[in-house]
């Protein structure tokens, strides 16, 4: 019988690529749910909907993934990352149903100086950080034998190109196309990720006998910022400059972590490794050229 996969958030960059990962696999049924089918705020109205849905696994890649609004807005952070997950969390121990959702390395305080293992201690710097740890916790306490928490880092995607212009590469690009030298922060390090590779990662996982629990799933190797920028203005042909800060200089609402690649060796463990952020970001840059409206490999923003 065909897994019944639920999607919430399958708008985002890394819904909408699992979204179309699930919809090529064999022996998945794909539902999809909008925000206008189920608006995670309202965490009061979670189990009446998902109640009336037949599922055996919900993934949920909706998120507030606001760093710096989350600052100062706390309490739509913590509906959305914390609240309305332990209510889906819920749904799915009603449901006996296989619960995903996905965290991030913005749980660790970025002091460690190699890459955080799935049992390292969390301390968040930031308030996304935290509304996303307790949202670990909450679903965690919830639905134990069934949680499992996908922690990535540093999504670039297609998902949301042509709407709100989405993910840190566009940015780049698009300020780069524009002319003006772009200081980018160069002491923070991260596991950049393409979209494109965790989507199927993620369902392999659970095609495998996985335990629930924490999981680790970021593209291989480690950049800064600006290592990042670099390589995405040299993958897409633009001569930008650039010129390397340090974060000191370039003061944001959240603090963030220096230091925050993630050791996926759990899914290591189980034959799942995603490709390294260079690979990722390259075929990112193919199907960025390849998609609706951008005949153009770069543009200035509409
Ligand atoms: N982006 C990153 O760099 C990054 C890094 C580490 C971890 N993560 C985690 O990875 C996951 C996926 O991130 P992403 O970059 O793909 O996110 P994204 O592109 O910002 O997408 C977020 C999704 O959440 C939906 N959503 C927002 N508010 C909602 C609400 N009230 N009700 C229902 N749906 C709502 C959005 O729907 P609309 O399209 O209708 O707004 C969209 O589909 C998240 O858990 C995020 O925390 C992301």
């Amino acid at each position: 019988m065909n897994l019944r996969l639920l999607i919430v958030g399958a708008s985002g960059q890394l819904g909408s690529d699992v979204t179309r990962a699930a919809r090529s696999r064999p022996g998945m049924d794909v539902v999809s749910l909008s925000r206008e089918d189920l608006d995670l705020s309202r965490s009061d109205e979670i189990a009446g909907i998902l109640g009336r849905r037949d599922f055996d696994v919900l993934i949920n890649c909706a998120a507030h993934t606001g760093v710096d609004s989350a600052e100062s807005d706390i309490a739509a952070a913590v509906s959305l990352n914390a609240h309305a997950v332990r209510e889906l969390a819920r749904a799915c121990r009603e449901a006996e149903a296989r619960f995903v959702t996905f965290s991030t390395d913005y749980v660790f305080d970025g002091r460690a100086d190699r890459p955080y293992a799935e049992e390292a201690a969390p301390r968040p710097l930031n308030v996304y950080g935290a509304s996303k740890l307790m949202g670990e916790a909450l679903a965690a306490a919830e639905w134990p034998e069934a949680t499992y928490v996908i922690r990535t880092a540093s999504l670039f995607g297609t998902g949301r190109l042509g709407r709100d212009g989405g993910n840190f590469v566009e940015t780049m690009l698009r300020a780069a196309s524009g002319g003006r030298t772009l200081r980018v922060v160069d002491d923070i390090t991260m596991s950049p990720t393409w979209s494109g590779h965790l989507a199927p990662a993620t369902l392999a996982l659970l095609e495998t006998d996985a335990p629930p629990g924490i999981y680790h799933l970021a593209g291989g190797g480690a950049a800064s910022w600006y290592e990042l920028a670099a390589a995405a203005l040299s993958a897409a042909g633009v001569d930008g400059e650039l010129q390397p800060v340090s974060v000191a200089e370039y003061p944001t609402p959240a603090r963030r972590p220096a230091y925050s690649v993630l050791d996926c060796g759990r899914a290591a463990e189980l034959g799942l490794r995603l490709p390294s952020w260079e690979e990722g970001l390259a075929a990112y840059m193919a199907e960025r050229g390849r998609a609706v409206g951008l005949s153009a490999p770069v543009g200035p923003s509409p």
